[in-house]
């Protein structure tokens, strides 16, 4: 199966490429028309996910629409926790909630990761996002799988729900019982690991795995119990597929960029609160960076979205180990118009004004 563009594997390499490839987190989601249009075939969530039909159909949306260079296998990051029979369900308005979380400790030692498959319909959405990608009329781009990292799959799993307190209980669990969050964290690392690999064996070229919550540990939290496991991940992945790009992604861990280098995966994203400059110091040039722009971008103009890419690029080379992307997910009021205008902006920035000339 062909890909005619081949830009964003490109940015895994020392090359230097004409403009930046571009995709964009959350890139099929709500703020589509025609994505809540599709959506509103199935009454749950995760039946939507089941489909792998759906998953191939809103994958494209967004490439109809605007000139990106990859696109993300449409699933979600609690399909793990699902398949563990955590009870979980999507809520309209209040996001996911699981009914059986993990908040004994007889439960969590019973904790055992799921046969691999039972996730066989997320692997089956791999093969058929594959297909629509290579037969369509679609232009061919390269697929990203993804998984949620270790201890961001946690926070879900043991508080039961998103947080606006930024998951107070997992981290006072973390205070008091250590041993417990470390073994859902080592059931969770495994499975996480297996996941990915079948995700590339069904097709996905990247690999991501998102740790949406890495930010709401401390520093030394993050580097004793986010980032190993992801490390783990990375190591075990980089063994079983060598040649498969992996971006790893720990939101609000600006502070732990080096750190995050060392861990060996291929790009680190960052969020908008993280300077790319400053990243590209930490992390050095052998390192690809993703990011950072924020979504509050896609609801404000067009003069403000392409004064905003040059200036986020400014003391930064956007041609070399670089993707152009948000520094987290597009929320559903954004503006489809104006995500079309920052890819064009993007795209006109990145060749015209910045790229030539640094040649
Ligand atoms: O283009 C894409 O990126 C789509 C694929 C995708 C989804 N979720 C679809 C989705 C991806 C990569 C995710 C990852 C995901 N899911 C993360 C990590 C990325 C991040 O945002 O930090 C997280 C934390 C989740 C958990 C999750 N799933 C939340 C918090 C929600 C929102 C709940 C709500 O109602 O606001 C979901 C549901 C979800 N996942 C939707 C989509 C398009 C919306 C649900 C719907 O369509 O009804």
């Amino acid at each position: 199966m062909q890909i005619s563009n081949e830009l964003f594997l490109r940015a895994f390499t020392d090359e230097r490429l004409p403009r930046p490839p571009v995709w964009l987190l959350r890139q099929a989601g709500r703020y589509l028309p025609e994505y809540r249009a599709s959506r509103a075939k199935y009454a749950r969530f995760m039946d939507a996910c089941r489909s792998p039909s759906f998953c191939a159909e809103v994958l494209l949306q967004p490439l109809d629409r605007y000139q990106l260079d990859a696109a993300i296998l449409f699933s979600d990051i609690l399909t793990i926790p699902d398949a563990m029979n955590l009870g979980l369900s999507f809520e309209a308005g209040e996001g996911p909630r699981f009914s059986k979380p993990l908040r004994d400790e007889a439960t969590i030692r019973a904790l055992r990761a799921p046969e691999l498959s039972s996730l066989q319909y997320v692997f089956d959405a791999v093969s058929e996002c594959k297909r629509a990608l290579t037969t369509g009329d679609t232009q061919s781009v390269p697929l990203i799988g993804f998984a949620g990292s270790p201890w961001t799959l946690a926070c879900y799993m043991i508080e039961g729900a998103g947080s606006a307190s930024e998951f107070a209980s997992v981290r006072r669990m973390l205070f008091q019982r250590p041993d417990l969050v470390a073994h859902i964290l080592a059931v969770n690392t495994d499975i996480v690991a297996d996941y990915l690999e079948a995700q590339a064996h069904a097709g996905a070229n990247v690999l991501m795995i998102f740790d949406s919550w890495g930010g709401v540990l401390s520093p030394m939290q993050y580097a004793k119990y986010s980032l190993p496991s992801i490390g783990k991940i990375v190591a075990a992945l980089k063994v079983r597929l060598p040649h498969t790009p992996i971006i790893t992604f720990s939101k609000g861990a600006g502070h732990s960029l080096a750190a995050q280098s060392e861990c060996g995966a291929d790009a680190i994203a960052i969020d908008w609160q993280t300077d790319l400059a400053r990243a590209r110091s930490a992390v050095g040039s052998a390192t690809t960076l993703q990011g950072n722009f924020d979504p509050a971008l896609v609801t404000t103009d067009d003069a403000t979205i392409r004064r905003t890419v040059a200036e986020t690029w400014e003391g930064f080379d956007p041609c070399r180990r670089y993707i152009a992307n948000l520094g987290h997910g597009i929320t559903p009021d954004a503006d489809p118009a104006l995500v079309g205008a920052l890819v064009s902006a993007i795209r006109d920035t990145g060749s015209q004004q910045i790229c030539s000339m640094n040649l």
